[in-house]
């Protein structure tokens, strides 16, 4: 596995990172047995990955933990509290007190069985949630650094709805977060203008998530997706109706399949960092970290994606 820099961290991780949430969650989202998402989690370590990404709302800590508890001191495990209220909307002003964050740490700790956590990111903040967070949250965080309860602080995006990296954009006026996860992909590459450039400068470390979402993984979800991107003339409505849209990307053998070519495409762009893959079977880990470890896309396949897609910032491929 090769390995990558983590921001201004001082840590070094394998390219490809484990994610335990997206709709798999390991498996647990289509009712996999604990010691089957517990093999995978393993797997993915005897395969070289060394970051682990969780959150208390996928209910796979505890998952990870089990896994790893004999090789802590080889992993960097990250994780993440909720900053709204139990029960309260995803996009709602109902946002957390310190003190539910502070829980929320505290029982992941003991979910993950360990005493700190490298990682700890406010989860899936919305623009309008953001100030809350540097003003009443990162208090908090700075204290439970203070007790080395924490290594280093995260904040990711709610890419579904924030679809340009308004939220990431803010939050990169503050040099606060050592690490951030940032929605990107084929369809919408927009970090690669309004994040990027900042992160890189910064040494903020970047985690990719969306690199496989449903548009790139069903060929209904693409029609749907690219019928989507025509009606607001994003796109050219042929592209839309052609029968194998993304063909291009496995014709001439440029890549194995779309799958493939969306997980390279992130892998090397200039300030993507580490990879995120989640799933619950061994198989579908093998492949995504082969191709997440493979070549850059050629450079022709690369231009005729931007040309098609290095304007999109309005879609999330999900
Ligand atoms: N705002 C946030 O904080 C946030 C949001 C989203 C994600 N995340 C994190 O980022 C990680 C990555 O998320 P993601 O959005 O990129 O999705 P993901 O978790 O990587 O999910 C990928 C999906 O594709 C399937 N899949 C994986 N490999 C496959 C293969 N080779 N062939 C066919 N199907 C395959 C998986 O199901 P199978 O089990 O069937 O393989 C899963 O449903 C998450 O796990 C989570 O840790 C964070």
């Amino acid at each position: 596995m090769q390995q990558v820099p983590l921001g201004k961290t001082g840590l070094q991780v394998g390219v490809a990172g484990l994610g335990s949430g997206g709709s798999s969650r390991l498996g647990q989202g289509y009712g996999l047995a604990a010691t089957d998402s517990i093999a995978v989690v393993k797997a993915a370590f005897d395969l070289g990955v060394s970051f682990f990404d969780t959150a208390a709302v996928y209910k796979t800590e505890s998952i990870v933990g089990e896994a790893l508890k004999d090789h802590r001191d080889q992993v960097v495990l990250s994780t993440k509290a909720q900053i709204i209220k139990p029960g309260s909307p995803a996009l709602g002003n109902e946002l957390a007190p310190p003190a539910q964050i502070r829980a929320s740490l505290e029982a992941s700790l003991g979910n993950l069985q360990t005493d700190y956590v490298d990682v700890f990111h406010l989860h899936g903040v919305m623009p309008d949630q953001y100030d809350h967070c540097r003003n009443h949250l990162v208090p908090e965080l700075i204290q439970m650094r203070e007790q080395g309860k924490i290594r280093f602080f995260g904040i990711t995006e709610r890419f579904i709805s924030d679809t340009n990296h308004t939220m990431l954009a803010k939050a990169l006026n503050d040099d606060i977060w050592d690490v951030m996860m940032v929605g990107f992909n084929l369809i919408n590459p927009s970090a690669r203008k309004s994040v990027f450039p900042l992160t890189r400068q910064k040494g903020v470390a970047t985690l990719i998530m969306f690199a496989v979402r449903a548009a790139l993984s069903k060929q209904a979800a693409l029609t749907d997706l690219l019928h989507e991107l025509a009606d607001q003339q994003l796109i050219e409505p042929e592209l839309a109706n052609a029968a194998a849209p993304l063909g291009f990307l496995t014709d001439a053998g440029a890549a194995r399949s779309i799958m493939d070519a969306a997980y390279r495409f992130c892998r090397f762009e200039p300030g993507a960092e580490v990879i995120l893959t989640g799933t619950g079977s061994i198989d579908h880990l093998r492949e995504n970290i082969r191709s997440i470890c493979d070549d850059a896309l050629p450079d022709g396949v690369l231009r005729r994606l931007d040309d098609l897609f290095g304007h999109i910032d309005t879609v999330s491929g999900n």
